[in-house]
This record gives structure tokens, sequence and C-alpha cells, in this order.
């Protein structure tokens, strides 16, 4: 399956694959926070986090989210559709935390009235600032349109999301999308994922995902699984 390496990020390696236009992602162990400057392993987490974005890219492109999500190879591998990535992470939020916390001083936990979107520019070496409408205008990352679809979409899949964890006892605090044009269009790229959600058990506010590795808590592995666990009731 596995043909031509094309490239390493922090968390996944892709390679190209048999099939012209479909590429493969390899899911790692390897845990970094802080752009890099923490590292770490977290034991399974490639498996799970591969088993866990097939899962809800699958239960979006159920509920018409195009996505570039093809199937599932092995444990650590999916075939994605090969995208070109546009350098625009988008965050959705739902209660403060992390660095929204921080910005404004507001207490990680606070409910958000409504869901609060943000963009950041994908540039490790400008350690991904964040960006407005504008910023992304001038610097061309992505053209007005674009950025239209890629913030409605996210707001879909968290209107999508918000009810499904609820259903596996988990509050999706907040999370970050990336997208990538496919032939003329906008998809959901990436993974979704504990790496890139912030998961908090619904009656016990337990932290179920990366923050347990950023903050130093400890039970990673155990967290990860038991995302992965709770999901597979539900969909
Ligand atoms: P933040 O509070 O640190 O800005 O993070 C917001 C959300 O985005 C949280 O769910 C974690 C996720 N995230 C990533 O997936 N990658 C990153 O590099 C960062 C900084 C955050």
């Amino acid at each position: 399956m596995k043909r031509d390496f094309l490239y390493e990020g922090k968390a996944k390696r892709v390679y190209t694959s048999a099939q012209p236009g479909l590429l493969v992602v390899e899911y790692k162990d390897d845990a970094t926070a802080f752009d890099g400057a923490k590292r770490g392993t977290i034991e399974s987490k490639g498996i799970v986090n591969n088993r866990i974005s097939a899962l809800l890219f699958q239960y979006l492109e159920a509920e018409g989210v195009a996505t570039h999500f093809e199937r599932l190879i092995d444990e650590r591998h999916m075939l994605v559709k090969q995208v070109e990535i546009v350098p625009v992470e988008v965050v959705v939020r739902n209660t403060v935390a992390g660095s929204l916390s921080q910005r404004l001083g507001l207490e990680e936990g606070t409910p958000l009235p409504g869901a609060v979107v943000e963009f950041y520019y994908k540039n490790d070496e400008l350690h991904d600032p964040m960006v407005n409408e504008d910023h992304i205008r001038v610097l061309n990352l992505a053209t007005p349109e674009e950025l239209e679809v890629m913030k409605e979409t996210a707001l879909r899949v968290n209107r999508l999301l918000v009810p499904l964890f609820a259903r596996a006892g988990i509050d999706i605090i907040d999370f970050k999308l990336e997208f990538g044009r496919y032939q003329g269009r906008i998809i959901l790229a990436d993974e979704i994922s504990p790496d890139t959600c912030r998961l908090w058990d619904s009656n016990t506010g337990v932290k179920l995902d990366k923050d347990r590795f950023r903050r130093d808590l400890g039970g990673e592995p155990e967290a990860y699984q038991e995302v992965l666990r709770r999901l597979e009731g539900v969909i």
C-alpha cells in the first residue's frame, strides 16, 4: 500500500499510495506541545487516533460533510484524498480553555454563550499566530470564499460533534480543524482526535485529551483509549 515517503509532521507521516490522488497517512505515537518545545510519546496513541479520526470522519461524511477520508488500511494507517492543505487552522470553542483563558483572562470551564471561531496561520517559524480575515486575505492564505466555507463547515462540524460526544458522556470544549483544496472544493482534512480537541468527562470534568500531556497530568494512554471506547458505543 505505502509507496514513497512524502512528508513527516509531528504526529503523522504521509506516503504516496498505489492509487493516484490518494495518500497513506501513518499515525505516530509521538506527542509534542508548545511548538515542539515539549516532546514525548503516548503509548498506542497512533493506533487510537487513527481509529478515532476514522470514526469521526465517517460520521461527518454520513452527515454530508466532505472529508479527505477514504478508508482505514490497518491499525496505524488510513487512506485519504490528496489535498492542498490551506495554511489556516480553524479553532472552534464552546467553553473557555487554553489560550483563550490566558489571552482574555477568563476562567477555564466558563461556558461561552455561543461558539467562538478563531483562525491561526499554520507557520512553525511564526509559532502559528492568530490571524483575522483581513490578515488571511492580504497574506493570500485563502480566498474570502474559501474562508467562509471553512468557517461555516467548522460550525456545522461543531453542531454535529457536540451532541455526538454528549451521547458518549463527553463535553467537547474546543477543537482545531484543517481544510484542503480538492478538485476546486474545500474539504475537511488532517485529523480529529484527542490531540486536536479538548474533551472533558461530562460528569467529572476529567480531561480526556492532550492537555494530560501538555500539563503533565499522566494517564494519557488510558484517556485516549477511553474516548475511543465511548465513541465506539455511540457511532
Ligand atoms: P488553544 O487553547 O491552545 O488555542 O487550543 C485550542 C484547540 O486547538 C485545542 O482543542 C487544542 C487544539 N490545538 C491543536 O490541535 N494544535 C495546536 O497546535 C494548538 C495550539 C491547539
